[in-house]
């Protein structure tokens, strides 16, 4: 099965990315947001990632007229129907992409590979809303996704070889080195990440050093590109905290489970970069 034509379901943080990176390597891509005016928000900042590689000299504005050519913005599931390959990247519900996949299922190509770009939740069961278990995998991006090499291909028992080979070559052609893993909460990177990520909270909470010194600790000692709690507030304190609960409650590893502070936080609407405030100040730039 070759992948030529690709949607995309939603156009959030994650799904533009994804819409951007496909349509980047010239593939003609839709991408579906619920209302106009989500889908016009997803479509700017996609514009303005490619407007600053124009400027960083990093892409010629030549490419970037094809890559806008390649992409096309939608309300509807229905004009995803005859894509071969459907990424879901919506809100983190089961419920929701329960309903997603419904309606893509009954309306897609039969031959069709859906994804879901999920950080946690089982890919098996969201499989089991449609007809195409053998056709279904998880593709999990990383964010920012036109920066970040790398997707997790994840394969459930049920995803057939055929699947799981068409859409790692779709994800090499965009450009991404591809690691395949099996279908447990937070695959490999968050299975590693989030209980360092929560640590580095439980650290802040208990007063060993202050949040300047925690990330500048892991910056300088290890040579990481961000600090612990400067990543928690750039990937969200929710999704943080939603991706600790499920692997919490799956594995009930005492490592996985949410800190108090964090759950405060989150309560409290700070949820890092994108409500403007976490443990960083986001209104100032730099964050302060
Ligand atoms: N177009 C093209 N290239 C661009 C660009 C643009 N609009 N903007 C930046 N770039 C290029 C830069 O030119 C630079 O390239 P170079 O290395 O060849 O010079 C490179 O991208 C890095 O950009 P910047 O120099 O502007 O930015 P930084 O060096 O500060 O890096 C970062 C930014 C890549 C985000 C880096 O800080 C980083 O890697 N942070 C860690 C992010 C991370 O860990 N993400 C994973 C989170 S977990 C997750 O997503 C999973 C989920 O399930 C929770």
């Amino acid at each position: 099965m070759e992948i030529q034509k690709v949607g995309v379901v939603g156009c959030g943080l994650m799904g533009s990315g994804i819409a951007q990176v496909s349509a980047q390597a010239g593939f003609p891509t839709v991408v579906r947001e619920v209302t106009a005016e989500l889908l016009e928000k997803g479509l700017g900042s996609i514009r303005k990632f490619l407007q600053g590689g124009v400027e960083k000299g990093k892409m010629s504005a030549g490419d970037m007229e094809k890559t806008v050519a390649n992409l096309k913005g939608t309300t509807r599931l229905e004009d995803l129907a005859d894509c071969d390959l459907v990424v879901e990247a919506v809100s983190e519900s089961l419920a929701l992409k329960r309903e997603v996949l419904g309606t893509l299922d009954r309306a897609g190509k039969r031959e069709a590979i859906f994804a879901s770009n999920t950080s946690s939740l089982s890919i098996t069961e969201m499989s089991t809303f449609t007809q195409r278990a053998d056709r279904f995998l998880g593709l999990h991006f990383f964010n920012p996704v036109p920066l970040m090499k790398l997707v997790e291909v994840v394969r459930t028992l049920s995803t057939s070889d055929s699947t799981y080979k068409a859409a790692s070559e779709w994800c090499r052609a965009i450009g991404k080195t591809v690691v395949t893993t099996g279908d447990t909460p937070g695959f490999v990177v968050n299975r590693l990440l989030v209980p360092y990520m929560l640590d580095a909270i439980r650290v802040y909470e208990q007063g060993l050093a202050s949040r300047d010194d925690i990330d500048s600790a892991m910056k300088l000692g290890c040579g990481y590109p961000m600090g612990p709690l400067f990543l928690t507030d750039y990937v969200g304190l929710d999704t943080t905290f939603s991706i600790a609960e499920i692997m919490f409650n799956e594995f009930k590893e005492p490592r996985f489970a949410p800190p108090t502070l964090l759950k405060r936080m989150v309560l409290a609407g700070r949820h890092g970069r994108k409500t403007g405030r976490g443990f960083y100040d986001w209104s100032t730039n730099p964050p302060s």
